[in-house]
Parts: structure tokens; sequence; C-alpha cells
């Protein structure tokens, strides 16, 4: 296999309230990082944009560390020209504070309401915003119809593959080691065991390389 090219993003963002509050979510960034490691095992080209996350960047790999969706999403874009395969695993916020106060805000009696808007969607803007046109993977957590709403996305989202993820099962996806995912390609669903990141993160780059034209 020839030396390719490819992006991965990995982790969750942040998205500051104020200077000491911000909004996130419950990513490890593991299964984004077991990606990059396995691509890199392969001996592929790996750049790595990630949000804050504890974890080691894997040996030989380019590193972008991120805060926020919106810088997520210029790193993104800014990278992708020449990257053949796009492993897109970050857990991006969908929203973000309107306003960020540039003071600590103090608490007063009663309520408080924090106003949000939605953050650019990076996998939704591969195609015709930054015309990316290698193989492109998406992920997706459901609870529920998992591959109807697998598919849905993968149209949607110009996707060749989406790495579906029951997350209503216990003991597997965020914050732990194994994960059980679904590959859902345009004409056929591959059910993949309960397994490490580490091993599924094989499986994927394999699969991923495969669709490459
Ligand atoms: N994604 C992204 N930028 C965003 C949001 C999501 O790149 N602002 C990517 C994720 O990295 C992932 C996929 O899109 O590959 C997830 O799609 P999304 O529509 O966010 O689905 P879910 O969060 O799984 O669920 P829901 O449909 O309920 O929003």
């Amino acid at each position: 296999m020839n030396r390719m090219r490819f992006l991965v993003t990995a982790g969750p963002t942040r998205e500051p309230i104020d200077p000491v509050r911000y909004m996130t979510n419950r990513s490890s960034g593991r299964m984004g990082y077991a990606l990059a490691g396995a691509a890199r095992h392969e001996g592929h080209e790996v750049v790595l944009i990630s949000g804050p996350t504890t974890l080691d960047v894997p040996p030989g790999v380019d590193f972008i560390h991120v805060e926020t969706a919106q810088q997520m999403y210029e790193a993104v874009r800014d990278m992708v020209r020449d990257v053949d395969v796009a492993i897109l695993s970050a857990a991006v916020a969908d929203y973000r504070p309107v306003h960020v106060a540039q003071q600590k805000i103090k608490k007063s009696e009663g309520r408080v309401l924090l106003e949000l808007e939605r953050t650019p969607d990076i996998l939704a803007s591969m195609r015709e915003e930054f015309s990316f046109t290698g193989v492109l993977v998406g992920f997706a957590a459901e609870t529920q119809h998992l591959i109807s709403n697998a598919r849905e996305k993968l149209l949607r989202k110009g996707c060749d593959m989406i790495v579906a993820n029951d997350v209503s099962q216990p003991g597997i996806g965020f914050g732990s080691t194994e994960n059980e995912v679904t590959l859902v390609l345009p004409d056929r669903e591959i059910q993949l065991p309960r397994e490490s990141k580490e091993w599924l993160a094989m499986r994927i780059v394999e699969h991923a390389l495969t669709l490459l034209p």
C-alpha cells in the first residue's frame, strides 16, 4: 500500500462561557487517538487535530491542539488539502454561548439563562466548503434507530462511511476503553465485534483504505 495522508479529528471541544468556565462533553479522545496511531502504524502520514484530552500523542503523528469547534473547523480547513482519508471522530460541541463574558460572571439571586448558537458542522463542510474529494469517514452516536440514522447522516454529510456507535449500551463508547460499532457504507453494513478501541481503529483504517479510488 502506498503512503497515504490521513487527517483525524478527536476529543471534545471546549466552548468558553467566561474566563473560568466552559461547556464540553465526556469524550476521552481515545477512539480518535487510536485511529491516528493505527494509520501511522501502517506507515501513513497522519495529522491529528484534537480538542483537550489527557492522552499521549501517538509517535510520528503531526499534532494540532485546538479548544473550540471554530478552531477545529479552521484547522481542518487549513490542513485538508492533499489529504487522502479524513476520519472525523471528534465530539464537536453542537452549540456555544452567543456571548463570551470578558470578566468572570458573578452569581446573583434567581435563575440565569445562557443563550446558545450552533457551531459550524465540520463534517458537513468537507465536500462543498473545503472541496474535499478523498475518502470521508464520519461518526454517529445514536441511542435508537442506529443504522437508519447513520445512513441518513452518511447521505446528508457526503460521507463514504459512517462508524455508528450505539451509545445506549453500557460499558462501551464515551469514556471507556472498548467499543462496539457498525460500519455503515452506501450499499452494506459491517458489524464489528465488541473490542478495544485500538483493535477497532485498525479495522476502520483498513476499511477506509479499501474505499480509495
Ligand atoms: N461533527 C463535526 N462538526 C460538528 C458536529 C459534528 O465535524 N459541529 C462530526 C463528528 O465528528 C462526527 C459526526 O459529525 O463525525 C457526528 O454527527 P452529528 O450530526 O453531530 O451527530 P451526532 O452528534 O452523532 O448526533 P445528532 O444527530 O443527534 O446530532
